[in-house]
């Protein structure tokens, strides 16, 4: 493993937290960036990992945080944080919302890679986009549009940055994280929904954190070297 620097977006919870987790484990110097606190105490735990808080909305605090990582080229960036409150269909988006979800979830991905980018000569970048950028799902219409986003911006930086720099992005299915459970709670029977769910899936479990990290850690390395601008689709078999 050759990768030292590896930088994780919304890596206090979820599947921030298992990429950060896999990359540490493999010998790489982790950064994990999130706006909760306790991305702190994570960082006290995790040999290999430290946490700053910082939004990814901000600008001058992502600046920040790479000041405090010191000089040196970035070999991975995972931009990972996204947000789906008050799910709806276009009509029942405010504009409030709307702005706020494309503001982590796309610009805050721009923010923080064109920072990144400064410090990256070579390496690789991925995106977490979501299953959802790809299907049809009801009541998520701003979250779909800046993961569908998420998918188009990938494939164009992959014909601008290579070959030093190869990008590509995973799509998530069903994971078990607190977004998940945000999900589950939102509707009339939360383990019904669940159960569906699981069952739908051609392999009839629904995903850990750890499934998707696997999946970013194989993207990242000497593995896939000739991989880039794809799409890949991690979901139990939803989507097949
Ligand atoms: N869980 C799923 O089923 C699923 C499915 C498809 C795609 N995804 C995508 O995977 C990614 C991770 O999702 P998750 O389920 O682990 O979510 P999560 O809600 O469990 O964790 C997201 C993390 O991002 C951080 N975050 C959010 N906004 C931020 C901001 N502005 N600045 C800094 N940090 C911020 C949160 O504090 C949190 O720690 C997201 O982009 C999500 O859209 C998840």
């Amino acid at each position: 493993m050759h990768y030292k620097t590896v930088i994780v977006t919304g890596a206090a919870a979820g599947i921030g937290l298992a990429t950060a987790r896999r990359f540490a484990k493999a010998g790489a110097r982790v950064l994990g960036l999130d706006c909760n606190p306790s991305i702190i105490d994570l960082g006290k735990k995790i040999p290999g990992f430290a946490g700053i808080v910082c939004d990814l909305t901000d600008i001058e605090e992502i600046r920040a945080g790479l000041h405090d990582l010191g000089t040196g080229n970035i070999d991975v960036l995972i931009n990972n944080a996204g947000i789906n409150p008050s799910p709806s269909s276009l009509p029942g988006t405010s504009e409030t919302v709307w702005n706020g979800i494309l503001e982590t979830n796309l610009t805050g991905t721009y923010k923080v890679t064109r920072a990144v980018l400064e410090r990256m000569n070579r390496g690789t970048i991925i995106n977490i986009s979501s299953i959802l950028a790809l299907s049809g799902a009801r009541n998520n219409a701003a979250y779909a549009a800046t993961k569908g986003a998420l998918v188009s911006l990938t494939r164009a930086m992959a014909r601008d940055h290579g070959p030093a720099i190869r990008i590509n992005c995973v799509c998530p299915g069903a994971v078990q994280t607190d977004m998940f459970e945000k999900y589950l709670n939102r509707c009339d029977e939360p383990e019904k929904e669940r159960e569906r769910i699981r069952r739908a899936l051609p392999l009839q479990r629904l995903g850990k954190p750890e499934d998707i990290a696997e999946a970013v850690f194989f993207l990242c390395s000497d593995s896939a070297s000739w991989i880039t601008g794809q799409v890949l689709v991690v979901d139990g078999g939803d989507s097949a």
